[in-house]
């Protein structure tokens, strides 16, 4: 079959698989599900009851509150506890997507579309900014990270910037901690973002803010170039319903404006936002949990297991197999494949593998899993 109409550079791309590992055979009985970066736990019953009325009360036939002014609000106020900064946003400062993939996608066609720029990533990094500006003729520039600490070489960076290849960067994506490493911004990696021009957005992913408390949102009132993604995906367990949002000076989000569709949010997802938000409180409250089982995860892998794991503020961790980095892609597909056959799906990703903190009998069972594979 001809399909001569389409772009010839999309040819080269594959389709995005979060969970590449999952099609094909898995063993009996359930599997233990750490390779998206989820919370173990799904929402309180009395609050999927209370989602159930609020659907059951909407009339279907009539689209969705299309401004979101409401959540945008309600997100404000989010934002303003959590940067402890009173006052400092309001709905203006909001933007909203069908989960915060739709957002990084927005900010490439207002940025680099049609030959204007292309984007800078430190390697290994969330996958989607790449995926998502080559699906728009986007040139990527890509810079290894430090393969033990995970450091970014700032005078490689700014080299990139000053001396550009091609067209020049127009946006630098940074995770704040960084997927699938689980590293923060250090101090100078920080200052470096800080002092880029205003020419160039610097777009910093929190996707993982409730597990780290570290943020940059202070920036924004500082910087017109600077943009926090954030998602409803992770610690507030709504990855079901796809509701990401930003938070930028308002003159960013009106241009977002301008290419976002119309209802991105079905109206089901601006209800579960705006509840979950009203309960933060209770949902928030498994977060010092989840910090303390990534701290037993860690420790247990630290104690003579085969594999090499990093301290993490996001709620995964990173490991790597000991020993020669050689060996290290049929390493990591072995480990994969164990863990799997075994019923514990992770991601074999950036070099090494990201295991997300689940309960805590699904961390028990993967550190019992990971010490007791049978040596070659
Ligand atoms: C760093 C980062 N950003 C964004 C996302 C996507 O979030 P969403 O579900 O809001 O699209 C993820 C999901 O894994 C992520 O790891």
């Amino acid at each position: 079959m001809s399909m001569a109409f389409l772009r010839s550079d999309l040819l080269q791309l594959t389709a995005y698989s979060s969970h590449p590992g999952k099609d094909g055979h898995r063993t009996t009985g359930p599997m233990d599900q750490l390779d998206t970066n989820e919370c173990p736990y799904d929402l309180p019953l009395h609050l999927k009851a209370k989602l159930a009325t609020a659907t059951h009360g909407l009339a279907a036939n009539r689209y969705p509150d299309g401004a979101y002014l409401e959540l945008k609000a309600a997100i404000a106020e989010y934002a303003n506890e959590s940067s402890q900064l009173p006052g400092q946003f309001t709905a203006t400062n909001v933007t909203v997507g069908n989960g915060s993939d739709e957002l990084i996608r927005s900010l490439l066609i207002v940025t680099c579309l049609g030959g204007q720029g292309s984007i800078l990533v430190a390697h290994p990094t969330f996958s989607m900014y790449a995926i998502l500006a080559r699906t728009l003729g986007i040139p990527v520039v890509t810079l290894d990270r430090h393969p033990e600490d995970f450091a970014i070489n700032l005078e490689a960076a700014q080299r990139v910037i000053d001396h550009p290849e091609d067209v020049p960067v127009r946006v630098v994506f940074m995770v704040h901690p960084n997927s699938p490493t689980g590293n923060g911004l250090t101090p100078q990696e920080l200052a470096w973002l800080k002092q880029l021009p205003e020419n160039i957005l610097v777009v910093v992913d929190e996707a993982y803010f409730e597990f780290s408390q570290q943020t940059t949102l202070p920036e924004i009132s500082r910087q017109p170039n600077w943009i926090v993604l954030r998602t409803f995906s992770k610690a507030f367990r709504l990855a079901a319903y796809r509701i990401g949002y930003g938070l930028a000076q308002p003159g960013l989000v009106a241009t977002l404006e301008k290419v976002r569709l119309p209802y991105n949010l079905p109206a089901i997802a601006q209800i579960a936002a705006s509840l979950a938000l009203a309960h933060r409180q209770e949902l928030l409250a498994i977060i010092p949990e989840i910090q303390q089982q990534r701290q037993w995860l860690l420790s247990g892998l630290g104690n003579q297991t085969p594999l090499l794991a990093w301290p993490s503020l996001a709620n995964f961790i990173y490991a790597r197999p000991q020993g020669q980095p050689t060996a290290m892609a049929d390493d990591l597909d072995g480990w994969f494949d164990y863990l799997k056959g075994m019923g514990t799906l992770i991601r074999n990703t950036g070099g090494g593998l990201r295991i997300t903190i689940g309960s805590p009998a699904e961390n028990q069972r993967t550190l019992h899993r990971i010490q007791s594979r049978p040596l070659e």
